[in-house]
Formats: structure tokens, C-alpha cells, sequence
């Protein structure tokens, strides 16, 4: 097969992890028989840098004619002071936003190997962390009004709206249910609706959907409740289906007790197949230039792209089991280190999952 990435390499550390990915990609296509053509594309602070705009007209088009997107991470100290607009993660929501991706999946899944590496006790690992959190990505209170303005007595206010409508929630509603019936078919629709009008709409909403998916066991949780829940007993997780915000954080919570934030891939799909791959961890722009990231997260990204946006499957799993055995050699990156372990950089992480192919 011939497909065209668009591959935008991100701010600080993330390059290093996309060159790395790059080479799987190269190593996957040689030995499958596919060819892989690379545009690249500015986002975030390279675009800032570049064009004055974290998102030029012209980088989203190059986006929107490839096959998929992959992309590393974007932002860094440099761009810290913009004004809200003129940010680099504005670059990343008006992406999302522009190609449509209001589906964001985020599987947390321990890999056996890096049990040692989670800060929960051994006794609640072994119960298993395997689920996955769908979080709805174009909406609610990332795209509502922002604003800032001054009242009559002087004082600044500010206000960040939160809108919801019954589509935006129906069509990720959708997606929570239909990936619970790919996996262990259960359902948990974690909100605030003791005090949020948008979460008692979803309710309602996922109560209609119900309906279609009586196979489903569906429950809500209040997302408090649930930042709790993922501590203290994440086996009873098998899929998440939650607004933006609330994904947002209760992913990172999740990724951490899986041993790294540095392990977990994300895609990003709307209604058709093209879609946005991403690690879900930022730039790390503490470790930049150093060749010490760990450059798993966006190589199973990569991963997740072959099989949901290319159907490559077997290609996928490749990768995913490059990834495994390497993990059982013991070799790790700096970020999931554990005793008895070897330690790799980043380019040598590379080489050592590309040697697994
Ligand atoms: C993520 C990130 C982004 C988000 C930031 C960079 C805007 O934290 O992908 O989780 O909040 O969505
Ligand atoms: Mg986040």
C-alpha cells in the first residue's frame, strides 16, 4: 500500500522521538511491501517560529490532504508568555478542530514488565489496568468562550464557557458504547452532573443510547469519584466515555499508574478513517537535545495509526511486539526505569525496538 503521512515534529524533546519513530515506520513499510511518503507540516512553536501563527491555513491543508497525521508534542517555556491565541497548544485544538476529530482514544494498559515501574501497590497491579478513556475532543469548555474583562469596579473577571450539544455528545457516546462491545462490554460515563448541566445532558442523552446497546453494562461515575476510583481500584475500568477536560486529566492520572506517562499512544479519529496520532505527554522540554526521551508512546502511536487509519493489523502488531520483547529484555528509557533494568537513551531505544522487527 502507498499512503502519505503528514508528520508534524513537534517543539523541544519531541523530535527526537519522531526521528525514531520515522525509522519504525521506514523498517514496517521495507519489510511489508508498503511505501510511506512524509510531508511535514508546522505546528505549535515551530509554526509560531515560523509563520508568527501556531496553525497557518496552509499547514492544516497539508494535514487534511494526507492519509493520517503523526505528530510528536508541541509547546515549551519559549511560547509560555503568548497570549492565549498565539499559543502553541491553540495550534493543537484548532488542528483537532479542523480535521474534525472529536473522538480521542487513550488506552491505559500495563505492559507486565513495567508493574514494577507504577506507583500503586503490587496487590492492586496485579488486579490488572487494562481500559481505555474516550474522551470527547472538540468541544465543551476548550472551544467555549474565553474572556477576560474588567467590571465596573475595577476588577478583572474571567469566564470559560462549557456548551454541549446533543449531537457532540451522541456521536462520542456512540463510540464509548461501540468500543465497549470490542472489549469487555462495559461502560462508565464519568461526569459532575451533581453540579453541571452539561454532565446531566450527557446523561441523558447516553440513557437514549442505551438503549441500542442493552449488551453494554453501563454505570456513571462522578469524574471526583472516578480520580479516586483509578487509584484505588483500576481493574473495575474497562472503558471511559467522558467530555473533554475531565479526559484530559483523568488520562494523564491513568497513564501514570501504568508505570510512564511515556508509554501511552493516543489516536485521534472523527467520521472517517484519517486520523491524529499523538503520545499523550508533552514535550519534556527539560530533557530536549539530551537523547533521553523515551520515544515508545510515539512509536505505538504510529502503531495505532497502521491499524485504525491504514487497516495493518499484522504491521501493528509488529510493532506492538517489537515494543514487548524489548520490554522483556529489560531494557528501559530513564522515565520507567527500574533496579536490575538497562538503561537506554532515546536513539538507542530506537535501535533497539527497529532490531525487533
Ligand atoms: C493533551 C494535552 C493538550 C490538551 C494540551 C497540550 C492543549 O494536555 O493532549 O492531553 O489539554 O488536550
Ligand atoms: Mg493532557
Amino acid at each position: 500500500m502507498e499512503k502519505n503521512i503528514a508528520v508534524i515534529w513537534g517543539d523541544c524533546s519531541s523530535p527526537e522521538i519522531v526521528k525514531q519513530t520515522l525509522r519504525v515506520l521506514d523498517k514496517v513499510a521495507e519489510k511489508y511491501g508498503h511505501t510511506f511518503h512524509y510531508t511535514d507540516a508546522a505546528m505549535g512553536g515551530e509554526a509560531i517560529d515560523k509563520y508568527g501563527d501556531p496553525l497557518p491555513q496552509h499547514e492544516l491543508d497539508k494535514c487534511l490532504a494526507a492519509d493520517s497525521v503523526l505528530l510528536g508534542a508541541v509547546g515549551g517555556p519559549k511560547w509560555e508568555g503568548l497570549p492565549g491565541e498565539q499559543r502553541p497548544e491553540k495550534g493543537l485544538l484548532r488542528l483537532r478542530a479542523g480535521m474534525g476529530l472529536y473522538s480521542n482514544n487513550r488506552p491505559a494498559k500495563i505492559w507486565p514488565q513495567l508493574a514494577p515501574a507504577s506507583p500503586l501497590k503490587p496487590e492492586i497491579v496485579a488486579e490488572g489496568i487494562d481500559f481505555i478513556i474516550v474522551r470527547e475532543l472538540i468541544g465543551g469548555v476548550y472551544f467555549g468562550k474565553h474572556e477576560t474583562y474588567t467590571l465596573e469596579n475595577g476588577e478583572k473577571q474571567a469566564v470559560d464557557s462549557m456548551p454541549y450539544s446533543e449531537h457532540e455528545i451522541e456521536r462520542i457516546g456512540r463510540i464509548g458504547f461501540e468500543t465497549a462491545m470490542k472489549r469487555r462490554r462495559k461502560l462508565c460515563c464519568v461526569d459532575k452532573a451533581n453540579v453541571l448541566d452539561t454532565s446531566r445532558l450527557w446523561r441523558a442523552v447516553m440513557h437514549r443510547l442505551q438503549a441500542e446497546y442493552p449488551e453494554v453494562e453501563y454505570s456513571e461515575m462522578f469524574v471526583d469519584n472516578c480520580a479516586m476510583q483509578v487509584v484505588k481500584d483500576p481493574s473495575q475500568f474497562d472503558v471511559i466515555v467522558t467530555e473533554n477536560m475531565f479526559g484530559d486529566i483523568i488520562s494523564d492520572e491513568a497513564s501514570m499508574i501504568t508505570g510512564s506517562i511515556g508509554m501511552i499512544p493516543s489516536s485521534s479519529l472523527g467520521d472517517g478513517t484519517r486520523g491524529l496520532y499523538e503520545p499523550i505527554h508533552g514535550s519534556a522540554p527539560d530533557i530536549a537535545g539530551k537523547d533521553i526521551v523515551n520515544p515508545t508512546a510515539c512509536i505505538l502511536s504510529a502503531a495505532m495509526m497502521l491499524r485504525y487509519s491504514f487497516g495493518m493489523a499484522e504491521e501493528a502488531d509488529a510493532i506492538e511486539n517489537a515494543v514487548n520483547k524489548v520490554l522483556d529484555k529489560g531494557l528501559r528509557t530513564a522515565d520507567n526505569m527500574s533496579e536490575g533494568c538497562t538503561c537506554l537513551g532515546c536513539t538507542a531505544m530506537g535501535d533497539a525496538i527497529l532490531a525487533e522487527i
